[in-house]
């Protein structure tokens, strides 16, 4: 049960609302048990005491802190993959029966959304963050996916706000009030502290990088400047210590070079307290990492050594959770603007993202990994028929031999919607 629901109370008929709305007549007492729902499928309004899915919003907060779960995908470079990541990921986990937000925390090219089959989001963070609603809980948008929300990015936010360091932690701890199990955050790419603010912020950062050279040498450069920023806040007020990670202003991170080991040792010449400081605060900082878009196994190599660099140079101890293969049909996927795990729950990437699931994230033994990927198959295949397809992006222009573009379009479709112009909605504003 998703959006556009028909509610009736008392013998008045409202609607389509979406069940983020419906929780807000609940949350504002509008709505009540014995109120009711229209049921397509049975064809009669139903009372919200017989729907367990309704029921449900009528709970007090289920999921308590300690399960809750915020994740960021970050990378150095752009492109490796970390929103069609992110969105099957959460797909995933939801079909596992877990609540799931995904957020858009790519705020130069917010682009989660059209992911998950949205091209006009009613609501974004920019809502938010422009006081037009007062909670993160306000901009959730429903998706096609059963436990599955969205909260859609803004581009642009970061020239409005360029946001402190404790506005981010702030939202990071409003995330958190979210009621889910899993808060997915998709970031953009690079080392710019709107970035890598967040990813030491949250429980859970993943490095998302493919395995060219230089995508390798961004992700760790990517993890030193995240280790760097996260001393170098810790010893805020510590002019001595600033001055040996070189920080002049945060600006200057980059030109770090000395191995951590050396930085230790001439920590301990200030005093053991901040040696052993850093040292806390060096061994909390475990980043875990995905390799992506594997072509041979000579590749899946990158993953180790990233982590070898990073214990000798940076001592960091890495988690390489595995990788995801090169595979045609992520790609056929994003141009059908549908997520690969529900373009096709069989394929390569599919399998290789339900593997760093269950196996991973959920740190589950192999049989009962094994149990719960066929759930996942079947609730997604299942989740697949509301998901939109491509014809559904419907645009009203007629495809014809009079197009400008006609001799330069892929599609030709003569006498039917055009292919190109449903996109429209996506270019709008
Ligand atoms: N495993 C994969 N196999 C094939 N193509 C992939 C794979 N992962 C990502 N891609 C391609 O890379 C493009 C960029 O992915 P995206 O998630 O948007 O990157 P990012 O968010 O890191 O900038 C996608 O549009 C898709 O075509
Ligand atoms: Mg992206």
């Amino acid at each position: 049960m998703n959006s556009n629901l028909l509610v009736r109370i008392d013998d008045k008929q409202y609607g389509p609302i979406s069940t983020s709305e419906l929780k807000g007549l609940v949350k504002s007492g509008n709505f009540s048990l014995a109120d009711e729902i229209w049921l397509e499928d049975e064809g009669e309004w139903v009372e919200a005491e017989k729907i367990e899915e309704i029921k449900r919003l009528f709970m007090p907060t289920a999921v308590p802190e300690t399960e809750k779960k915020i994740i960021a995908m970050g990378s150095g470079k752009g492109g490796v993959g970390k929103t069609v990541l992110a969105a099957s990921m959460g797909i995933g986990l939801a079909a596992l029966g877990k609540e799931v937000v995904l957020v858009d925390g790519d705020f130069g090219g917010a682009n989660l959304h059209t992911c998950m089959g949205i091209l006009s989001p009613q609501y974004t963070f920019l809502d938010y963050y422009t006081l037009q609603q007062d909670s993160l809980e306000d901009i959730l948008l429903d998706t096609p996916i059963n436990n599955l929300k969205l909260i859609s990015g803004a581009c642009g936010i970061l020239g409005i706000a360029n946001p402190k360091y404790s506005q981010k932690v702030r939202l990071v701890r409003e995330l958190k009030k979210l009621d889910a199990n899993y808060i997915i955050m998709d970031l953009g790419a690079g080392s710019a502290l709107s970035v890598i603010d967040f990813f030491i912020s949250v429980d859970e950062g993943i490095v998302i990088t493919s395995p060219e050279p230089t995508a390798i040498q961004e992700s760790f450069d990517f993890i030193k400047l995240c280790l760097l920023r996260k001393l170098q806040r810790e010893f805020r007020n510590e002019q001595q210590v600033l001055t040996l990670l070189e920080v002049d202003g945060v600006n200057s991170l980059s030109q770090f070079t000395t191995p951590i080991e050396i930085l230790l040792e001439k920590a301990n010449k200030i005093s053991s307290e901040v040696a052993s400081r850093m040292e806390t605060n060096i061994r909390e900082f475990k980043p875990r990492l995905i390799l992506n878009m594997i072509m041979d196994s000579d590749e899946i190599k990158e993953g180790a050594s990233i982590k070898t660099a990073a214990a000798e140079l940076l001592s960091l101890d890495i988690d390489y959770m595995g990788y995801v293969e090169y595979d045609e049909d992520v790609h056929d996927s994003v141009k059908d603007l549908r997520p690969f795990i529900i373009h096709n729950p069989k394929s390569k990437a599919s399998r290789s993202i339900a593997r760093l699931i269950t196996v991973k994230l959920l740190k589950m033994a192999s049989i009962e990994a094994f149990v719960d990927k066929r759930k996942m198959r079947k609730n997604i295949n299942e989740s697949a028929k509301s998901f939109p397809l491509a014809e559904d992006y419907e645009s009203n222009t007629i495809c014809s031999v009079k197009c400008f573009y006609w001799d330069d379009c892929e599609y030709q479709n003569g006498g039917y919607p055009c292919k190109i112009r449903r996109l429209e909605p996506l270019f709008k504003g």
